[in-house]
């Protein structure tokens, strides 16, 4: 079955991922795992909450100790930007692998629902989710498992398209209709439009929900103390500063500028700990510069992303250089953000060219809002997601030096992933000419060697990027003349990927954008 590798809440991308540090949500959680046991007729909980309120933590949380207690029947961690787990694609099909995986009295139905059914990958997410999911788990008998079984499905609203949304949420809300087995749906999102809009039609009676950001004062207020007094501490012991560092007062402060954002909290920490034994101290002071009353939470975020984006700009520069600098920063940024799927530092610097030791050396002051892995395997990511929304928002990025315009973001990319194959792609690259060849007689090797990460990126996502560009298409122009050239080199290429149906999707929205009267003819 076609599979998101990085769907569930253990992958490898999300190791240094934290649950819910000890004595923080003590109530939520136990809510939570008590709805699950309990006898409440509705089958799914959702978690509703503002950016950076702590929803995945909590959702790992869950995931874990089900996972723990081998009740964990599937996990699927929506993240924008992040390829499979940027759609819905692979939703219905990783769930099942995964079911079949944690549920060894399932498995055999699940694969005789994949030799029954007739090409079920490409069947509609519904098709999908009721020969693979519901029916398999509607043929076990309830007496080997009394317990309800979890699923976690974290962060809905970053997942592509609204529409899929709508039918993902009803198809979570057809579980009611298992009678032998009992399965507990725990979703969470942002409390976007679109999904508060469906949860409007699905009636009460059907699923609970909790929002986030509207539980008691006092209990957000207690456990950003409890997570800022811990964080700092680890602070305070690893560069061996004074013993009654940071103090009481000055947490009792961050915790009023934190405002009930858990992500404002941990990047202060990171943006703290980056200064190491020197500055560190010095960091803390900055941050509490500035009145803390009456501010809105996003504000004190947004001041905090600007304070690190400010300070990897090194401050003896002159103003010529500090320009380009800004430039190449939000150039940098701006492909980071707007990727559709996260790439390594060597391969982003192959597909914007510019040279790997540069994009280090502009990205080096951020690490308290990327990843940035010192290796060329790992994939470049952000911390957080609303560092992306921030970056993206003329209202919210106020300082012009950073914003980053998204249309142009995605232009140039498109260009650069236009200039990356107009420059790599040719007849038969991947050394191998006899015709009617299966991909599966080549070594993978083979074809990574030829193909490398950031070409297999622009053979796969450059019709998306123009698409996102918001420009037409035009005779004579780039896509034009792209395509009259390495139309054929790129079919192979994509071939070679084993992705040769992205071309279908890609040349039909191709069509979509060329001018009218203009059509282009392949
Ligand atoms: N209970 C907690 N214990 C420890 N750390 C936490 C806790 N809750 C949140 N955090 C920290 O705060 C950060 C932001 O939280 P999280 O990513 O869970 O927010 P979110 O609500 O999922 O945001 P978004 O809507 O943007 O996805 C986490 O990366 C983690 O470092
Ligand atoms: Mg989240």
């Amino acid at each position: 079955l076609p599979n998101a590798v990085y769907a569930p809440f253990n992958a490898y991308d999300k190791q240094d991922k934290q649950i819910c540090l000890h004595n923080t949500r003590v109530d939520l959680l136990q809510q939570v795992y008590n709805w699950v046991d309990g006898q409440d007729e509705r089958c799914i909980f959702w978690l509703k909450g503002w950016a950076g309120t702590g929803k995945s933590t909590i959702a790992r949380t869950m995931a874990r100790k089900y996972f723990t207690e081998q009740r964990l029947g599937a996990s699927f961690f929506f993240s924008r930007g992040g390829g499979d787990v940027g759609h819905a694609d692979k939703f219905a099909t990783s769930i099942a692998k995964q079911l079949a995986n944690n549920i060894p009295t399932a498995r055999q139905y699940i694969c005789d629902a994949i030799t029954k059914g007739n090409d079920i990958p490409n069947q509609s997410l519904r098709d999908q989710w009721h020969q693979l999911v519901l029916g398999p788990l509607s043929k076990l008998d309830g007496n080997g498992c009394p317990d309800p079984y979890v699923l976690v499905i974290d962060a809905l609203d970053e997942c592509d398209k609204d529409n899929n949304i709508q039918i993902i949420l009803n198809l979570l809300a057809d579980a009611r209709s298992l009678e032998t087995v009992r399965l507990r749906i725990f979703l969470t999102s942002r409390p976007e439009i679109q999904i508060r809009y469906v949860f409007g039609q699905i009636p009460d009676t059907e699923y609970k929900n909790i929002v986030l950001h509207n539980i008691s004062q006092s209990t957000i207020e207690h456990d950003i103390y409890v997570f800022l007094e811990s964080k700092l501490g680890e602070i305070q012991r690893k560069h061996e500063l004074c013993e009654d560092w940071p103090g009481n007062e000055a947490i009792t402060r961050l915790v009023l500028k934190a405002a009930g954002l858990f992500i404002w909290a941990a990047t202060a920490c990171r943006f703290i700990d980056e200064g190491g034994s020197l500055i560190s101290p010095d960091r803390l002071s900055n941050i509490l510069q500035g009145d803390s009353s009456n501010t809105k939470p996003e504000k004190e975020l947004n001041e905090i992303y600007t304070k690190v984006l400010n300070n990897s700009v090194g401050a003896g520069l002159e103003q010529r250089e500090k320009d380009k600098a800004y430039e190449l920063l939000r150039e940098t940024l701006g492909a980071i953000v707007a990727l559709y799927s996260p790439l390594s530092t060597p391969s982003l610097a192959k597909l914007l060219h510019i040279p790997e030791q540069k994009v280090r050396g502009v990205l080096g002051g951020l690490h308290s809002i990327l990843d940035v892995p010192q290796d060329s395997i790992h994939l470049l990511r952000l911390h957080h997601p609303s560092f992306r929304d921030f970056l993206l928002s003329r209202e919210r990025c106020e300082d012009r030096n950073f914003w980053v315009d998204e249309k142009k973001a995605h232009q140039e990319l498109a260009d650069h992933c236009m200039r990356l194959m107009s420059t790599s792609l040719k007849q038969y690259m991947c050394g191998v000419e006899a015709p009617g060849i299966l991909v599966t007689d080549i070594e993978t090797s083979q074809i990574e060697q030829s193909l490398p990460a950031e070409i297999q990126y622009a053979c796969l996502y450059w019709v998306q990027h123009i698409q996102k560009s918001g420009t037409q298409v035009l005779d004579d122009d780039q896509v034009h003349c792209f395509l009259q050239k390495h139309l054929l080199h790129w079919l192979e290429a994509l071939a070679w990927m084993g992705k040769v149906s992205a071309a279908i999707y890609a040349v039909t929205s191709l069509e979509a954008i060329a001018s009218v009267g203009k059509i282009l003819i392949l």
